[in-house]
């Protein structure tokens, strides 16, 4: 008889709490893609709902290469969320041959507007027909077969401008080029040097809106709304905050 009652007490706070307790929603929890840590603005595509991030931060982990950024020649290779930046390389540019680059801007090729190219980074230039001597440190490219001309020189810059012909190194004047972004501290001694430093990727700088840190420190889940299309903090209880929980 005794004992019945202490059973009783030890778990009538049991059944005191259970009904309220909320579910933990577990459909946004960071996921992992190879070594890669995916969540908010990031989602996986196809094993999370669209909610769990921003649309244009949709990772598709196929497993084979490194994933790809919405479907696009942006391959992953790391995702810095402190500082919201992402270490990417461009599909094209390491599928194929060096002479091929000479054909396009990285930068003019980047549409996805909440991503930027860092300034951190360094860039690459392909020039030719130069009308005076390229750079020095400029190495010599052999691009015989290609259409136009074949001579052409990859040289490299340690500053890096988005804004593209800005500033463009005095030494550029009189040659026809294209430029790519590539990591900060890169160093080009021969021309053999080019496909390790396109596969190293460069460095791009998300800026999306919400503050995602903040909703976490309020115990919320960063989520996409896309009737709304902006950020909604998810909050205990199943409410969408604009901000944070403590609202
Ligand atoms: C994602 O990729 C699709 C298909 O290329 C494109 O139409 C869309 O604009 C991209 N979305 C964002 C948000 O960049
Ligand atoms: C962000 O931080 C990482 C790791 O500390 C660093 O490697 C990277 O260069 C930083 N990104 C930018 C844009 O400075
Ligand atoms: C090389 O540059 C000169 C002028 O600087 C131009 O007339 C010529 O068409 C260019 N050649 C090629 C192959 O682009
Ligand atoms: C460039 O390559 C072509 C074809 O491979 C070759 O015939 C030519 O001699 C090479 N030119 C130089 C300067 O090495
Ligand atoms: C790259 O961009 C620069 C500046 O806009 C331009 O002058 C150059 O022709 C472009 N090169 C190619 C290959 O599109």
């Amino acid at each position: 008889m005794l004992q019945n009652n202490v059973l009783v007490l030890v778990f009538l706070p049991l059944l005191a709490t259970a009904p309220h307790a909320q579910p933990v929603d577990e459909s946004c929890a960071p996921a992992a893609c190879g070594s890669l840590t995916i969540k908010y603005p990031f989602w996986l595509r196809g094993r999370q709902p669209a909610y769990c991030g921003h649309p244009t931060f949709a990772v598709t982990c196929d497993g084979a290469t490194p994933p790809s950024l919405n479907d696009s020649y942006l391959r992953v290779l790391a995702i810095h969320y402190g500082n919201s930046s992402v270490v990417a390389f461009h599909a094209n540019l390491v599928d194929n041959p060096i002479c091929v680059a000479t054909r396009f801007n990285t930068s003019s090729t980047l549409a996805l507007s909440l991503l930027a190219v860092s300034r951190a980074n360094s860039e690459l230039y392909f020039c030719k027909n130069c009308s005076r001597t390229p750079p020095t440190g400029s190495v010599a490219v052999n691009c015989t077969g290609l259409r136009g001309s074949s001579e052409w020189f990859l040289s490299l810059n340690r500053m890096y401008d988005p804004r593209g012909t800005a500033r463009w190194p005095d030494e550029m004047v009189g040659c026809q080029y294209s430029v790519v972004p590539v990591m900060p501290g890169s160093e080009l001694n021969t021309a053999r040097d080019y496909a390790g430093l396109v596969r190293s990727g460069f460095l791009l700088e998300w800026t999306v809106p919400g503050d995602c840190a903040a909703c976490d420190a309020s115990g919320g889940q960063c989520r996409y709304d896309a009737g709304a299309m902006a950020f909604r903090c998810f909050c205990p209880g199943g409410r969408l905050q604009l901000a944070t929980c403590g609202e």
